[in-house]
């Protein structure tokens, strides 16, 4: 039987679930995100029967949907045939990422977390410039290995303990609007970061002709969905190209249709040197990928790029998961789902801003938005435990979505599966209604 909901027949937690977590040492405060039964659809039922709506796709990973029948059956398929080793399907999956990142020919580097392509990344374009240093920007997210954490910048917690980091890493402010760092209004701004980073970073504590890569989001995730104005990527991409910068653009979040586009940089018109792929890109089997344009590589003949080998690259299982994750997304028109039905939730979530001044702003595109919920609209003070108390009465109601970003997490992730229908945003927008007023005792 298909799975619908949101369902809740005991708890959250229920009697199963609850003596797991007794059992693990943990208490019912600790249940916040469902434990998998099965997984359907926009849905999650527990081992209680409680079936939720995953509104932030566990993590952006579930952008077809929790186990898509066609991505099923392409895993089922592989597993009867041999699970390990590599498959010639992985170079046809090489030329279709090539296709969407815009590089082709291409070479993948092939991975399991997009923490590893950011490793490689950061490798690769310090061989391939022999360059020492890298930018990347305030409120970024890459991962929570060594290097990526290095080049991240969105919570010192994430540093806190493991310093130093890695040497010669710099981090740009980004243009995060809602909260300008250098105060100013964004239509009359002159994109004074991106002015930051010629006038003040290259003039006065690193050297543009040491800088191997800058790293960039599209949109930046974790920190709290933000957006760059108009030109901002592009002016970004000039400043890379006048001083011989590779830009690597990190789409492990955003590409697949997340944003309404296969990858986010479509919107506005910006190649990447080097593209990193990862979470939804085989619908939940772990894999990655780093693009880059196969002539790149060539230029650092006649030694080789450095050594990025892994045990499980190009998994069989995930390249046939990705394969099939490529023809749902193109088959089902996801892209256009997420950037219709995102415009939906949009506008639902913005007139949820009527009735609660706890949301500050309302932002995204396509279907990966972010609520930001404050103390006070004005000021935009960040009110993280109001975000807090909202995921967990809404958690109680069924719905699953998140804190996260800078800040101590003060943005609320919305980024369901790019399969939702207005009906169940509809659903969804009714939860997060009631949880708020949940949330601030009204
Ligand atoms: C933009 C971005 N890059 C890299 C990562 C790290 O990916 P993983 O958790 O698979 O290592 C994330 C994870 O949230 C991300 O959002």
């Amino acid at each position: 039987m298909k799975l619908d909901g949101p369902v809740i027949r005991s708890g959250p937690p229920g009697p199963k679930v609850a003596k797991v977590l007794e059992e693990a040492g943990l208490g019912p405060e600790d249940y916040g995100s469902p434990l998998v039964e099965r997984a359907e659809g926009i849905y999650i039922k527990d081992p209680d029967g409680n079936v939720f709506i995953d509104l932030i796709s566990s993590r952006c990973i579930a952008n077809t949907g929790h186990s898509h029948p066609r991505v099923v059956e392409a895993i089922q398929k592989q597993l009867s045939k041999g699970f390990h080793w590599q498959t010639t399907d992985m170079y046809t999956l090489a030329d279709r990422l090539g296709e969407m990142t815009g590089q082709k020919p291409c070479q993948v580097y092939w991975s399991q977390a997009g923490s590893m392509v950011n490793e490689f990344a950061i490798k690769a374009a310090k061989r391939i410039t022999g360059r020492p240093n890298i930018i990347s920007f305030t409120g970024s997210y890459h991962g929570s290995s060594m290097g990526a954490i290095s080049i991240s910048g969105y919570n010192p917690t994430m540093t806190r303990h493991y310093g130093p980091t890695l040497p010669g890493v710099f981090h740009a402010p980004y243009a995060s609007c809602y909260r300008c760092p250098f105060k100013h209004d964004v239509e009359t701004c002159g994109m004074a970061c991106l002015d930051y980073i010629e006038d003040v970073m290259f003039k006065t504590y690193v050297a543009p002709d040491e800088v191997a890569a800058v790293f960039v989001e599209p949109i930046q995730g974790d920190a709290g969905w933000y957006i760059p104005p108009d030109r901002w990527h592009q002016g970004l991409r000039r400043l890379c190209n006048d001083h011989g910068i590779m830009l690597v653009v990190d789409e492990v979040q955003t590409a697949f249709g997340r944003t309404g586009k296969w990858t986010a940089m479509e919107h506005w018109g910006v190649q990447g040197d080097i593209v990193l792929l990862g979470k939804s890109m085989a619908s939940g089997i772990p894999m990655s990928a780093a693009v880059l344009p196969r002539d790149i590589l060539e230029s650092t003949d006649p030694e080789p790029i450095p050594i990025h080998a892994q045990s499980f690259s190009g998994t069989p299982l995930g390249v046939a998961a990705a394969h099939a994750t490529m023809d749902v997304i193109r088959d089902e028109r996801l892209c256009e789902n997420a950037e219709r039905t995102g415009g939906y939730m949009k506008k639902r979530l913005v007139e949820l801003m009527e009735p609660h001044g706890c949301i500050g702003d309302v932002r995204g595109l396509g279907l990966l938005l972010g609520v930001e919920i404050v103390k006070d609209r004005e000021k935009k003070t960040p009110d993280p435990e109001m975000a807090a108390r909202i995921c967990s009465e809404a958690f109680k109601r069924g719905l699953f979505v998140l804190n996260m970003g800078s800040y101590g997490g003060k943005a609320l992730r919305i980024a369901p599966p790019l399969i939702i229908t207005e009906e169940q945003v509809d659903k969804s927008i009714e939860i997060l209604d009631e949880s708020m007023r949940g949330a601030q005792g009204l």
